[in-house]
């Protein structure tokens, strides 16, 4: 973890907790909430991914609501759910340790940034809406370069912005693809495995992994 100018991250799974829209409304879905929460964001990913190799865009928002469709036939939500989940997924909770993690990293002289499939609108209000827009130098979007993860041109955008080395920069998601797309195009990439899950096989090897953030103070 030597030479790092740069901590990017990972928004979606990674800052904020995805399945927290579902929660918040499991007393009107059921038990069957995580299930459903799950299925809406692996349909969500699979939108990103086959939108990008079909060359056939759409903005994350766009995709969070086709992919919702289909997760709620797919679960029989009454369709009444569709607006308040859409809402309650524009201000997803951070997990606990992101503000403080972030805050210490402030202190420090690293460029901080996001680089994120969100649209720029959305990520932009989920972080005001957390306050943490003091925390980030930048809030990059994929919409800069009009196609999803893991496009090495995604991961292109900062170090273009920076003028900085691809293995200066400490990348770090939840998301183990995101992981291997990032860690594929040069980057040093840290796995933030909350969950114990198993890593892809993809050819590539985490440079480092943690189970919560505020681990990467000890790592750099
Ligand atoms: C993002 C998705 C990968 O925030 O979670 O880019």
């Amino acid at each position: 973890m030597k030479n790092i100018k740069a901590i990017i991250f990972d928004a979606y799974g990674t800052l904020f907790d995805v399945n927290s829209a579902a929660k918040m409304c499991k007393n009107k879905i059921g038990n069957k909430w995580e299930s459903f929460a799950n299925y809406w964001r692996t349909t969500q990913l699979e939108y990103t991914w086959l939108r990008s190799l079909m060359g056939n865009h759409k903005n994350f928002w766009q995709i969070t609501e086709d992919s919702l469709d289909k997760a709620m036939k797919a679960f029989q939500i009454e369709s009444k759910m569709r607006n308040e989940l859409l809402e309650l997924y524009k201000i997803l909770s951070p997990y606990p340790e992101v503000k403080e993690t972030l805050e210490k990293l402030r202190e420090k002289k690293y460029k901080l940034a996001l680089l994120s499939n969100g649209t720029p609108n959305l990520l932009n209000e989920l972080v005001k809406n957390n306050n943490l827009q003091n925390l980030f130098d930048d809030i990059f979007s994929i919409e800069e370069v009009g196609i999803f993860k893991p496009s090495s041109k995604v991961y292109d955008i900062p170090i273009k912005k920076y003028k900085i080395q691809k293995e200066e920069v400490a990348f770090l998601s939840a998301n183990t693809w995101d992981v291997s797309g990032g860690g594929n195009y040069g980057y040093t990439s840290i796995w933030v495995n909350r969950n114990n899950n198993i890593f892809d096989k993809l050819d590539f090897i985490p440079n480092k992994e943690i189970k919560k953030l505020n681990e990467l103070l000890e790592l750099i």
